[in-house]
């Protein structure tokens, strides 16, 4: 049997057990089944599919985002179920809590998700020292890094991210966008992040001889207004990162949802936070002007919602969301679907698609509502 069909199959069969779970033990039934099922790797991805970008070849432009791995325990299953990379994280320097708990809702009616975590994770060492033991460290995996809650300074745990994981970060993430800790989204600010982008890159640089030069990039909030967006990223190109990634989940509740824990405080992410994260990656993308490629993340959970991503101005993809109600034979269907549209538009490959409706999503003549 194909891992596609395999991992479809276990996958429809589990879920409605894990749907009658609360959340969050769900997801660890999940993590576990992951780490112990025996998936052999799927075959190579088409050519058509590959992506060159940050310094790193990538066997196809699906990745898994920030938060499904936090503690680096299922790269190697994730990498087998066809993502072309994955991120672990958000990772503090501290193992902490995070929020009480009920903090992760489930909406189904809507095909989202709520959730409140507040940065929960095992903490860089731990961390790390799964990373170290990863056999043959194949595939790519980045690493995404936060500050701890009560953090007197967070941009030095930053800097102590980047210097933990220079021998093992195929590329990092500087999240400054999650909701859910206090204080961390005025790290957006554009006076703050100038400064932080500074000490990160350079304590990026000064691992560079020794580990590698690594890609930095930056993941931002879909919140922003165009304002606050025109000054982070003339931020970001005068500071010359490597990427942008649009973007984390959204603290604003479109009119449309209409399950019942809509009112829970937290990130909302899933299929209503496609319109808004796809409109901020276009307009992200307009201002750009190709100075560093973007990662288009929220909302994709089918190929055609894929390539109107990558049509919006994403070199790369990210999903979470729909990972969880579609389940784990997601990444291969999409894959397919992508390269039956790509015939069909006639893109040779799928980076030629890149921006090409950038203009139209900015200017509001594509929505949402075009990919039902
Ligand atoms: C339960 C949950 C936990 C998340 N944790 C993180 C995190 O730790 N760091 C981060 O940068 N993003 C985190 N995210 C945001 C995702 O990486 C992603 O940006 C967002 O969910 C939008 O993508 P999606 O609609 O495909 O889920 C989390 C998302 C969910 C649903």
């Amino acid at each position: 049997m194909t891992n596609l069909k395999y991992a479809s199959l276990l996958g429809a069969l589990a879920r409605p057990l894990l749907f009658r779970l609360d959340p969050e033990r769900a997801h660890g039934w999940a993590v576990w089944a992951l780490r112990t099922m025996p998936l052999a790797g799927i075959g190579v991805d088409h050519p058509r599919l590959a992506v060159t970008a940050i310094g790193l070849d990538f066997p196809n432009p699906i990745g898994l985002a920030a938060g499904f791995d936090k503690n680096a325990e299922l790269i190697t299953p994730i990498l087998r179920l066809g993502f072309g990379f994955t991120e672990v994280g958000t990772v503090t320097p501290h193992p902490q809590p995070g929020n009480p708990r009920p903090r992760l809702f489930r909406l189904t009616r809507d095909q989202a998700v709520i959730n409140r975590l507040g940065f929960c994770g095992d903490g860089f060492a731990a961390v790390h020292e799964r990373l170290v033991s990863r056999p043959q460290r194949a595939g790519i995996a980045g690493v995404n890094i936060g500050a701890n809650k009560d953090s007197p300074d967070p941009a030095a745990d930053y800097v102590r991210g980047i210097r933990t994981f220079a021998d093992v970060a195929d590329y990092f993430t500087v999240n400054v966008s999650s909701p859910n800790s206090p204080g961390l989204r005025d790290l957006q600010k554009p006076w703050v992040l100038d400064d932080l982008l500074a000490q990160v890159l350079a304590a990026r640089d000064a691992q560079a001889k020794k580990f590698g030069r690594k890609a930095v990039l930056l993941k931002i909030a879909p919140d922003l207004a165009l304002t606050e967006l025109d000054a982070i990223i003339a931020c970001a190109r005068r500071q010359k990162i490597d990427g942008l990634i649009v973007a984390n989940t959204t603290i604003s509740r479109p009119a449309s949802l209409k399950d019942s824990a809509r009112g829970e405080e937290g990130g909302l992410s899933g299929r209503p936070l496609f319109g808004l994260s796809t409109q901020m990656l276009a307009a992200a993308y307009l201002r750009v002007e190709n100075q560093f490629p973007l990662i288009g993340v929220g909302g994709i959970d089918n190929a055609e919602n894929a390539l109107a991503k990558i049509e919006a101005g994403a070199t790369l993809l990210q999903l979470y969301t729909s990972f969880i109600f579609k389940g784990l034979g997601l990444p291969e269907k999409i894959k397919y679907g992508l390269l039956r549209l790509l015939a069909q538009k006639s893109y040779p490959r799928l980076v030629d698609a890149t921006g090409a409706a950038a203009a139209d999503w900015a200017s509001g003549k594509l929505s949402a509502n075009n990919f039902r």
